[in-house]
């Protein structure tokens, strides 16, 4: 993680936690805003229709001529009706979830507020988070600066497949106790999601290091659910498996309309916590906690974007809204797929792509030779391109990439990585 720049005055005011806090400048953040205004901009994980504006849902836009009710609070757990909303799509979504014991989803400021609240409940300090190496870079923030624990990979892939053994070998190595996972599926930066053999592999291992005596926290951070293009991916979130597997798992599932509704800016994220051992009393005394989270933090959420979601989705456009939007992102990937294919051999003496089926965005893994960040600064000064880089691979976002500038996009990604071997 990016150091924390050195203070000198604030030095004597500040709470040690004062003084680790920090906006990276490196992040993905910055990347984004420095490729602003570029003609292909594939950095930020939001998506846009051809014409270049943003691929907003028609059936959620209406919503926005405000009522006066519209500017009272609303609750700290969020509008009632919606949490009912979201947690009967859940269950339409996730049928296995049909009997498992579950609280009500809490609405929260969007999945980041969510991922601390979990990460406030159930990870202390010292703690690890157990991920794969393909992670969201904000996670470094909300475990690390946040000061609720470490983070501590395994790498993603075993070759063209989920490094399911590595899963094994962390859920159950000694010593027996409380183990925190992460699950970010589908997966950013890499748009992967496990296959459903894959999936039932990771659940059975999981349910292996319970009955071994561990005590699981499984957080499913499910930001861009439903967005699978292609293969037999899991078509239930991981979460629905886990919210009744074996009385040693607590699973948390993230989500929320900020990628899956087109959403990102309204704010409206749902935090819901499962697990066979839960009573009533239980998920009462969570929900209650998690309140209390959010009213000590910011008292309570947007009301207007609540009463916008859960107007979306009631709306009768609403299936068909989203289908259009899922339509247009999964010609893209295909266009991705399609151009990565056909010119795998060209492009392998400067990248490879690494699996991607589903969500956002895929990876490019760059030869050793090649430096990634100088990538980047060339496609931003010379050909008018924004993408993300980190270390030694990149971060395409083709959501926000029109269709016929794809083919186009590898080309000069290929092209500009040809002349850094030179
Ligand atoms: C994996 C993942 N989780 C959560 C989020 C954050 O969602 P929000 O903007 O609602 O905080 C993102 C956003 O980029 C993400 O990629």
């Amino acid at each position: 993680m990016e150091k924390t720049p050195a203070t000198s005055v604030l030095h004597d005011y500040l709470t040690p936690h004062g003084e680790i806090l920090h906006f990276p400048l490196l992040g993905i953040t910055n990347q984004a805003q420095e490729a602003n205004g570029k003609r292909i901009n594939a950095t930020a994980g939001v998506a846009y229709n051809d014409d270049g504006t943003l691929l907003v849902l028609p059936s959620l836009q209406e919503s926005f001529v405000l009522g006066t009710n519209s500017f009272n609070y609303a609750p700290a757990s969020g509008i009632k009706e919606l949490r009912e909303a979201w947690l009967k799509e859940m269950k339409k979504k996730n049928p296995s979830l049909k009997n498992a014991p579950t609280t009500l989803p809490i609405v929260t400021n969007g999945l980041t507020h969510g991922i601390n609240i979990a990460c406030q409940l159930f990870l202390d300090k010292g703690e690890n988070a157990i991920l794969a190496d393909k992670y969201w870079d904000n996670y470094e923030l909300m475990v690390q600066m946040g000061l609720h624990g470490n983070l501590k990979t395994f790498p993603t892939f075993d070759g063209e497949k989920y490094n399911i053994a590595d899963i094994e070998r962390l859920a159950l190595e000694e010593p027996i106790g409380k183990k925190f996972f992460i699950f970010n599926i589908p997966n950013n930066p890499t748009g992967y999601s496990p296959t459903r053999q894959e999936q039932t592999l990771i659940v059975n291992t999981l349910i292996r290091s319970a009955e071994a005596g561990n005590k699981l926290v499984i957080l499913c951070d499910d930001a861009y659910f439903g967005l699978n293009y292609e293969g037999d991916i899991a078509p239930e979130s991981i979460f629905a498996s886990l919210a009744s597997a074996h009385e040693n798992i607590i699973a948390i599932k993230i989500d929320g309309a900020t990628k899956e509704e087109f959403a990102w800016g309204l704010r409206v994220g749902f935090i819901t916590i499962g697990g066979k051992s839960l009573t009533p009393e239980d998920l009462a005394l969570l929900e209650n906690k998690i309140t209390g989270a959010i009213r000590a933090n910011a008292s309570n959420g947007n009301r207007p974007s609540q009463e916008a979601v859960l107007n979306l989705l009631n709306h009768p456009n609403h299936d068909k809204d989203k289908a259009r939007a899922y339509t247009i992102l999964k010609e893209r990937f295909d266009t991705c797929k399609k151009t990565l294919t056909e010119n795998a051999e060209k492009y392998a003496d400067c990248f490879t792509a690494l699996p991607t089926n589903s969500g956002y965005f895929l990876c490019l893994e760059l030869l050793a030779k090649i430096d990634g960040e100088r990538v980047r600064q060339t496609l931003l000064n010379e050909h008018d391109t924004g993408i993300i880089a980190v270390d030694n691979w990149l971060r395409i976002a083709f959501s926000a990439v029109e269709k016929g500038e794809i083919p186009h996009l590898f080309e000069t990604i290929h092209q500009v990585c040809a002349e850094q071997k030179q």
